[in-house]
């Protein structure tokens, strides 16, 4: 379908352009709509709706397809790093050997906070979630530096990458904080993960030796995540940033729509759900046959997605890359045999294999990070590093959209209709 789309609403005929991707997406122009008819469409939940157009990401669920700016996903895992990718998916284009050297300093040389943000750090309970800790004090580093709020426009480049570098330091030094530890400060030497995994696990006085495979690994988890075109968080931070709050701000409230065990929170959902199996000394059947009876409204966490009705395509390399790193660490964990078992039954069974539900990112994830020593209530945390770029490039996309209107949807109301004040000793 190209071309006019013709409704009819109460016998008055409609014609609605149509939009078409570059992928072959149709839309259906409907922005005249309520002008023209007095209706609003109704799709809660936007499964049916496509809220901006988008030049950063394409997915095709059916297909089972991720693309990043053109580049397919598997491709850029086997041959690109996060640092790398991040840039692809904030300025459009792979960097040159200069345009990648730039950057990297320009993260490097924000990676600090501001010595006033510890201070922050000290009136977070022991017991905080690290994900209240992450998006409170993004929001609280934009304090440090009033040009964030005030003239965001052309200093963009740098704010991009203090965010970027920052979210990792502000990251360590919240794990470092629940555990009671001192903080350690990133080095200058070295790259991106590596230098988050030296301010998780280092000493003062004695260095995290970093190993090659670990670091490999979780940048990989940081690429996979990098974006993911108009999820819930994604979708928060380009509602913010229609208000034109803040980079910081914006990605702040991503933080918080991310947390939720439907969205990235899934990753540690999955992790205790196996750790319950495993502790219950099921198989996962059991669990299997309650989720299929909605017993308690269970789900099995890391299946399922909006999007992809066939296969989430990060899942099939974090599968691969989750047996390396435990062969590579000459580990084994009963959590990914029990894993493996769920998989296995799900999908050959009727109610997962009839609703298409498959294995998403967060399925296998989890366990290469608890392999690598990452806590548990840190996994989100993760997520929320490697989204970072994408938050970004799609904040970035809001701002430079001359035709960008602060995002404000309608609704049907379905309270009382119109009734008058009565004093309160008449009410009953
Ligand atoms: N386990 C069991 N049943 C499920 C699951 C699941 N993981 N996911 C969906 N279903 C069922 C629903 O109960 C529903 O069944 P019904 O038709 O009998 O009512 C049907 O499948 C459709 O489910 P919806 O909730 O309508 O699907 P929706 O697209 O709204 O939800 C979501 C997608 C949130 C990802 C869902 O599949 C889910 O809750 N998965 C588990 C949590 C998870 O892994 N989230 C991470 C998603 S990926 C990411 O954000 C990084």
């Amino acid at each position: 379908m190209t071309g006019n789309v013709e409704i009819n609403i109460d016998g008055k005929a409609l014609t609605l352009p149509t939009l078409v991707g570059s992928e072959g997406e149709i839309g259906i122009d409907i922005t005249s709509l309520r002008n023209q008819t007095g209706c609003i469409t109704i799709d809660p939940a936007y499964g049916n709706t496509g809220s901006c157009e988008s030049s950063i990401t394409f997915i095709d669920g059916e297909t089972g397809i991720l693309r990043y700016r053109g580049y397919d996903i598997a491709e850029l895992a086997g041959k690109s790093t996060f640092v790398e990718t991040a840039y692809l998916l904030i300025y459009g284009e792979l960097p040159t050997r200069p345009q990648l050297a730039e950057f990297s300093e320009l993260l490097t040389e924000n990676q600090m906070l501001h010595e006033g943000m510890r201070f922050h750090f000290e009136s977070f309970p022991p017991t905080a979630h690290p994900m209240a800790i992450l998006s409170a004090m993004i929001n609280a580093a934009s304090s440090y530096h009033p040009n964030i709020i005030n003239k965001r426009e052309e200093r963009f480049p740098y704010h991009a990458a203090r965010l970027i570098s920052q979210v990792r330091t502000i990251a360590a030094f919240s794990h470092r904080k629940a555990k009671g530890l001192p903080a350690i400060y990133p080095k200058t030497n070295l790259k991106y993960t590596a230098n988050f995994l030296h301010m998780m696990f280092s000493h003062p006085g004695e260095d995290l030796e970093l190993q090659p495979e670990i670091v490999k690994a979780l940048d990989l988890i940081f690429l996979l995540h990098a974006d993911h075109e108009q999820n819930c968080s994604t979708s928060t931070v380009r509602m913010v940033a229609s208000s034109r709050a803040n980079l910081f701000a914006s990605a702040s409230a991503g933080v918080c729509a991310l947390w939720g065990p439907l969205h990235g929170g899934a990753n540690q959902a999955v992790l205790e759900m196996l750790k319950e199996i495993h502790d219950e000394g099921d198989d996962g059947s059991k669990f299997l046959a309650q989720v299929k009876a909605k017993v308690g409204n269970r789900r099995l966490m890391g299946f399922g997605h909006r999007v992809y009705k066939n296969f989430d395509p990060r899942a099939v390399i974090i599968k691969q890359q989750c047996d390396k790193v435990l062969a590579q660490l000459h580990k084994s964990d009963p959590l990914l045999d029990i894993a493996k078992k769920l998989e296995e039954i799900a999908l050959n069974d009727d109610y997962f294999v009839s609703r298409k539900l498959y294995p998403n990112v967060d399925f296998y994830s989890g366990i290469i990070m608890r392999a690598i020593g990452i806590p548990l209530d840190m996994f989100t945390v993760m997520f929320a590093i490697g989204r970072m770029p994408g938050w970004i490039a799609n904040y970035k996309e809001v701002m430079e959209d001359p035709d960008s209107r602060i995002a404000r949807p309608r609704q049907i109301y379905t309270g009382p209709t119109l009734r008058t004040y009565q004093p309160i000793e008449q009410r009953q």
